[in-house]
């Protein structure tokens, strides 16, 4: 056997070795008990002290504030997301108080404006919006909904706004394409606005005989881009024909 082959050959040995004794004398006592996994790991947890109520416990004492939170607009936000972990609270309140964000900068950390938030998500613009004032002397944290309802589409699709402000169809109203019906804006989960179905919607503006504005660019709408919708290859929103 050549030389190099029987070196090689003891350093597995000591590898697989190294392997074995440190499987013996290294792994934790209860490992494999219960799949590969150490079993204790349980036991160790089950010990660690419980810091969140739920929201259920707080509706014991505070039962006017969890009956208008349970309704508005920051259901799905618990109590304890803004006022901390708080068994050591519902045990002896007095004693135990629990911090409240009143201050300006802490609302942003969810509503701040930020492009990977979900359309629809009620974004601001911290610098822009009502500036210097803290958030809760016109939101009611428990039950946020603006003191009247937002007249622009952009508090909630800013996004979608500052895009189309750049492109083509910068001077259409978002309603000219969008029947939106008032009670979008106050449960737009639940009322939707309308969107543009048909290749001759768009058509309307932009077939060659449609009745609209000289400058607007005509296509054959019977040819053009096959019978495919519109928005297959045009982002209806910043339309640019490359
Ligand atoms: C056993 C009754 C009880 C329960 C349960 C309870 N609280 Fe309280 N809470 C109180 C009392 C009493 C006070 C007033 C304490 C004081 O001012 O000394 C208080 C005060 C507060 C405050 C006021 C802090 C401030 O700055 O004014 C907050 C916030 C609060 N509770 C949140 C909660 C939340 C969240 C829960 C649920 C996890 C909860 N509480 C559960 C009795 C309770
Ligand atoms: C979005 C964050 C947020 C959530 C969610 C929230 N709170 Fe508050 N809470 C606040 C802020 C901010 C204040 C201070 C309001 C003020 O000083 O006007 C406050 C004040 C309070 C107070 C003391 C002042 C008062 O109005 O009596 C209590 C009690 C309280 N919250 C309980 C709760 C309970 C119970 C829940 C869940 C049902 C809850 N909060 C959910 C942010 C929140
Ligand atoms: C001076 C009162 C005032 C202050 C202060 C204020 N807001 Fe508003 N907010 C409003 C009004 C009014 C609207 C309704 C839309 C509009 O007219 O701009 C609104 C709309 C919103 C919206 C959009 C909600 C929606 O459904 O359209 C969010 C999110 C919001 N505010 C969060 C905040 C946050 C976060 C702060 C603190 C950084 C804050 N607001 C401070 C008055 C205020
Ligand atoms: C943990 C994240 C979180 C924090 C912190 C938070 N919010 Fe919200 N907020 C939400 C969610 C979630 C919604 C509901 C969005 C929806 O229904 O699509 C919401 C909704 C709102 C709305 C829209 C209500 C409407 O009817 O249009 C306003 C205004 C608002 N929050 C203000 C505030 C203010 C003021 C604070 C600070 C006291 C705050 N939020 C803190 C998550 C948060
Ligand atoms: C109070 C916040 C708010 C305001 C103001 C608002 N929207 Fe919405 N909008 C939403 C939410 C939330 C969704 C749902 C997003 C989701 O579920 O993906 C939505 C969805 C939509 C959709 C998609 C509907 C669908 O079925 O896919 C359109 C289109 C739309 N909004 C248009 C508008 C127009 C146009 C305006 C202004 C006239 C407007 N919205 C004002 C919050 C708002
Ligand atoms: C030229 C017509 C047109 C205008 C103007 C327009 N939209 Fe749309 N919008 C559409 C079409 C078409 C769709 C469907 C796109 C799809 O299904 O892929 C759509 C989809 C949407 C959606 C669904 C989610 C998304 O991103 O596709 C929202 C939300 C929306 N529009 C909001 C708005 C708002 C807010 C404005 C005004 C700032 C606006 N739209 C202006 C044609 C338009
Ligand atoms: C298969 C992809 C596709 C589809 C579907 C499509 N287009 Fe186009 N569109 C293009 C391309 C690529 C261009 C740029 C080259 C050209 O002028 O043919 C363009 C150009 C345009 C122009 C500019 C023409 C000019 O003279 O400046 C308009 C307006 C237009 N499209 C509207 C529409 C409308 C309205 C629909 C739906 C009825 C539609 N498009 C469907 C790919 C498509
Ligand atoms: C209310 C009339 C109207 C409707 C409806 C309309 N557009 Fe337009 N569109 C315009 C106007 C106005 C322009 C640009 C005029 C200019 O740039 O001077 C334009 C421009 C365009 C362009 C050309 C962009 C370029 O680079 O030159 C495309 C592509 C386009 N629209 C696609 C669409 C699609 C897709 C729809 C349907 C979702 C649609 N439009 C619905 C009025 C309309």
């Amino acid at each position: 056997m050549p030389q190099q082959l029987k070196s090689l050959l003891v350093v597995f040995a000591v590898f697989i070795g190294g392997l074995v004794a440190a499987r013996h004398f290294l792994l934790p006592p209860t490992f494999g008990e219960r799949g590969h996994y150490r079993a204790a790991a349980v036991v160790t947890i089950e010990r660690l002290p419980v810091r969140y109520a739920g929201r259920e416990a707080c509706g014991v004492c505070h039962d006017e504030i969890a009956s208008v939170h349970r309704n508005a607009r920051h259901q799905t936000v618990a109590c304890e997301v803004c006022h901390g972990p708080a068994v050591a609270h519902t045990e002896s309140p007095t004693e135990n108080k629990l911090p409240a964000p009143r201050e300006r900068g802490y609302c942003p950390l969810c509503h701040g404006y930020d492009p990977s938030r979900p359309t629809g998500f009620p974004q601001i613009d911290p610098v822009a919006h009502n500036p210097l004032k803290p958030c809760i002397t016109c939101h009611n944290p428990h039950q946020p909904e603006p003191p009247h309802v937002p007249g622009e589409c952009s508090a909630c699709h800013g996004e979608i706004a500052r895009t189309k402000a750049l492109s083509h169809h910068a001077l259409l109203d978002c309603t000219q394409c969008h029947k939106t019906p008032l009670q979008h804006k106050i449960k737009p989960r639940e009322v939707r606005p309308e969107k543009p179905l048909t290749r001759e919607f768009c058509g309307g503006c932009h077939a060659q005989n449609a009745r609209a504005p000289k400058n607007v660019p005509r296509i054959n709408l019977e040819t053009h881009g096959g019978r495919y919708v519109c928005w297959q290859c045009h982002y209806p929103h910043l339309p640019e024909a490359r």
